[in-house]
């Protein structure tokens, strides 16, 4: 079976990626133009000339600058339509999208500014192109737990709008254990909890997210593997882990891609999927880190079709959707095995 064509054909669902990070260069200049917000770039090129990176807050230092051409609702509206767009043309149907709201609220771009451009676009997506969707609300831990408290309030006002929460921004020095009265009381609050660990930081952190935080999924996970007691029990708790492996490379996590760990993850039976990320910045949508894993550690067809119904077994959707795009799968499988027999 063409592996490529089996990737780009099979329904898939995106769970980790921050609608920040899909600015591509172009956009970011015409905003930049439209609001006038003066960039430190002359051009595309120079933009791209500049996502080099050696580690996580390289990458966050341009991120929170580049975010700052976002500033009407319409600006986030566009660079969630783009997202949605381009995905649809790589066989996403259900997306859940991260979004910073302290990256915005800082810079006196309201909470609702950002929310109504973001759920805008979603709605319009589902009607248009059939992609279903959720949102979650990120806290950045950089920032002190109080200034997460406020977002959370913003967050109650719209809960129709808003699925979960996570904890994202720099991972070292900053714990998940720090943030453990704002989950709270999100879960309380009926919102679900996820968070970053083990990208930079250690097992223990993954640990805490687990623990202190209680979430239901771990985003990046990577080095949970130092811990083979914490492997097993995210295998027997089904936790899900939603790894990036262009985002790894880009940002140093691994030396190459050919020493990630996703097939680890596979191997040891953890619910796992691909994700992009921050697809802008780091050169790849998620079909195409689907594309450079497999090559890299040479996945078979089997474990991709494992890794796209992973991704909607791991996603925020009740039992019945979870099987219509398993079904789906199934589906799309059987007609590209024929379809390559009869070539
Ligand atoms: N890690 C942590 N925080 C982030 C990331 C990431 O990869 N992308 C956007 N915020
Ligand atoms: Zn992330």
């Amino acid at each position: 079976m063409n592996i490529d064509a089996l990737i780009d054909a099979i329904p898939k669902a995106e769970l980790h990626l921050h609608i920040e990070g899909t600015l591509e260069p172009e956009m970011m200049l015409a905003l930049a133009a439209r609001n006038g917000v003066e960039l430190p770039y002359k051009d595309v090129a120079e933009v791209r000339l500049a996502y080099e990176f050696d580690c996580l807050q390289d990458f966050l230092d341009l991120y929170y600058n580049g975010m700052s051409v976002l500033i009407e609702e319409r600006d986030f509206y566009d660079l969630t339509y783009a997202y949605l767009e381009k995905v649809h043309e790589q066989g996403v149907t259900h997306t859940e999208i991260f979004f910073d709201p302290q990256g915005h609220t800082c810079r006196g771009v309201s909470f609702e500014t950002v929310l109504g451009g973001i759920s805008t676009a979603l709605e319009t997506a589902e009607k248009e192109m059939g992609i279903t969707s959720k949102l979650i609300m990120c806290f950045l831990r950089h920032l002190p737990e109080d200034e997460a408290f406020d977002s959370l309030h913003c967050a109650c006002k719209h809960k129709s709008l808003v699925h979960g929460v996570g904890l994202d921004s720099s991972e070292k020095g900053y714990p998940p254990g720090l943030f453990s009265r704002v989950f709270a009381e999100a879960r309380k609050q009926g919102f679900i909890p996820v968070a970053h660990a083990g990208e930079e930081g250690p097992a223990e952190y993954v640990e805490q997210a687990l623990d202190d935080l209680q979430v239901q999924r771990v985003d990046h996970g990577n080095r949970a593997f130092e811990n083979p007691a914490l492997i097993k029990r995210m295998v027997n708790e089904r936790t899900p882990m939603t790894m990036c492996p262009l985002s790894n490379l880009r940002l140093k996590g691994v030396a190459s891609l050919e020493l990630h760990p996703l097939k680890k993850a596979l191997q040891a039976g953890l619910v796992v999927t691909v994700n992009s990320d921050d697809p802008s910045y780091f050169g790849g949508y998620v079909a195409e880190n689907y594309k450079a894993i497999q090559q890299a550690l040479n996945l078979q067809a089997g474990d991709i079709i494992t890794l796209a119904k992973n991704s909607f077994s791991a996603a925020f959707i009740d039992d019945k959707h979870k099987q219509a795009a398993h079904d789906a799968i199934d589906k799309v499988v059987s007609e590209v095995k024929s379809k390559l027999k009869s070539k």
